[in-house]
This record gives C-alpha cells, sequence and structure tokens, in this order.
C-alpha cells in the first residue's frame, strides 16, 4: 500500500470543499462510457467522507451537480440522477456509522421527487450528529445562490422586517444556503483544471485552492493526504501581511 503523505495535526482544515471534476475524462481513458466515470467517482465520494472521519475535518462540501449541468445529454443526468438516489438509500448505514449529518444545498426543488424524497428522510435520520457534516451540493449555482439570498432580503426590507442601512455582509451570509456552516479553508479541483466553475462564489473568498492533476474516480485517500499536504505548506494571510 502506498505510504500516506504526512500531514501536521494542528493543521487540519475545519471545512473542506471539492469540485469532483475528471469522472468522463477518466472513463474514456479507460475505454468505459461516462456513467462508469460517475459510478466510480461516487465511490470516491465514499472515501473522502471515511478521511474526514479519520482526519477529523468537520465539513466537507462536494459539489455533485450544478445548475449549468442540466443541459448534459438526457441520458446522463437521469443516469447521474439514479446514482445519487442509489448513494442515498445505500450509504445512509455509513452516516449513522461514523455519525455524520447529511445535508444538501442548491435549487433542490428542480431535483427529482424521489431525490428530493431521499435528501429529506436522510437529512432528518442524521440532523443530530456531530462528528462531521457532509453537504452535497446539488442544482447549485453560486450566482444562483447569491441571488436567492438578494430575494429574500428584498422581501425582508418590503415587509418592513429589514432596514436597508442595516444590510451588510453578515445579512448576506445569513442568507445563503447554509448560514450555520463556516467557510472553507481549503477548495480541491480534480483533473488538473483551474476554473471555480460557479462554486461557493461567497464563501471561497479566502480558501485556498488546490489543483489536483488526478480526476476524482482516482482521487482517493492517498491522492486526498497529498492536496492536504499541499494546503498545510500554504500560509493563509486573509488581507494581512506575511
Ligand atoms: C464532473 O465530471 C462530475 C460531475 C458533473 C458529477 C459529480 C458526480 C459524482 C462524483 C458521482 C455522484 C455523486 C455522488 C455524491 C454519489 P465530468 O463529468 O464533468 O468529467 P469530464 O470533465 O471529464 O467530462
Amino acid at each position: 500500500m502506498a505510504e500516506l503523505p504526512p500531514l501536521d495535526p494542528k493543521r487540519i482544515p475545519r471545512h473542506v470543499a471539492i469540485i469532483m471534476d475528471g469522472n468522463g475524462r477518466w472513463a474514456k481513458a479507460q475505454g468505459l462510457p461516462r456513467l462508469k466515470g460517475h459510478e466510480a467517482g461516487a465511490d470516491s465520494v465514499r472515501e473522502a467522507v471515511r478521511v474526514c472521519r479519520d482526519l477529523g475535518i468537520q465539513y466537507l462540501t462536494l459539489y455533485a451537480f450544478s445548475v449549468e449541468n442540466w443541459i448534459r445529454p438526457k441520458t446522463e443526468v437521469r443516469g447521474l440522477m439514479r446514482l445519487l438516489h442509489k448513494f442515498l438509500t445505500e450509504n445512509e448505514y455509513e452516516l449513522h456509522e461514523h455519525g455524520v449529518r447529511f445535508r444538501a444545498i442548491g435549487r433542490l426543488k428542480d431535483m427529482p421527487k424521489a431525490v428530493q424524497r431521499e435528501i429529506n428522510r436522510v437529512t432528518k435520520a442524521t440532523s443530530e450528529y456531530t462528528n462531521g457534516t457532509l453537504t452535497l451540493c446539488l442544482s447549485y449555482g453560486g450566482r444562483a445562490e447569491i441571488a436567492d439570498a438578494t430575494k429574500a432580503i428584498a422581501a425582508k426590507v418590503a415587509d418592513g422586517t429589514l432596514r436597508v442601512k442595516d444590510i451588510d455582509e453578515k445579512t448576506v451570509a445569513n442568507h445563503l444556503y447554509a448560514p450555520d456552516i463556516p467557510d472553507p479553508d481549503v477548495m480541491i479541483r480534480t483533473s488538473g483544471e483551474m476554473r471555480i466553475s460557479n462554486f461557493l462564489l461567497w464563501q471561497l473568498s479566502y480558501a485556498e485552492f488546490v489543483i489536483t492533476e488526478e480526476c476524482w474516480p482516482a482521487f482517493r485517500e492517498v491522492e486526498f493526504h497529498a492536496a492536504l499536504a499541499e494546503f498545510q505548506r500554504r500560509q493563509r494571510r486573509f488581507g494581512d501581511i506575511g
């Protein structure tokens, strides 16, 4: 077994966000249909949850389906929805075993009804757990999230419960989809792409970005540790001097 890159236990991030990219390319390289890449990607999701448990990472947020992904071929969208449903049904027991809470954020009403039911059921069944939080971003877009927050804030101004002069950064943050979850410390993107792709636009303001060469299905424990080791080599300044 490959050795795990060493990590400083005192600098484990509290929140890791991941753009799980490259499922299709991984499948193509193996001569497999794209959906097989997504299936192998689901195994990487399971492994990522375990790594977070082992290291004590409290929040893991995964970009599983974007608002833009609906334009993909119908067969792929349907396959992904089926896979999500299966993932929730088959992996709920592991969330119970690890004591990890499940959340989903995004325009969840766009998701098929059966997936919405599973999301609601697993969210409720795991809501009391405190060992960690797995958040899946589904039909998610960073701009959509900020637009939805703006709408909610405007509604409060219109009904007189909020004054325009009291709106500040905290007000916006408090109207995002998951205001209780702290901002990510690190954002990992797999498969070498250097884009943010409308992911957590507000929340990633001060996150370190780590881009890894492996495609998501090949991103397992060793690769996750290597990405965290890279994060630990960075010096975070939050606008201050070094
Ligand atoms: C990006 O790869 C990946 C996605 C659009 C979907 C992510 C989904 C999974 C990892 C599997 C299902 C998730 C869960 C939580 C069970 P891509 O298809 O854009 O890859 P490409 O750029 O190589 O085509």
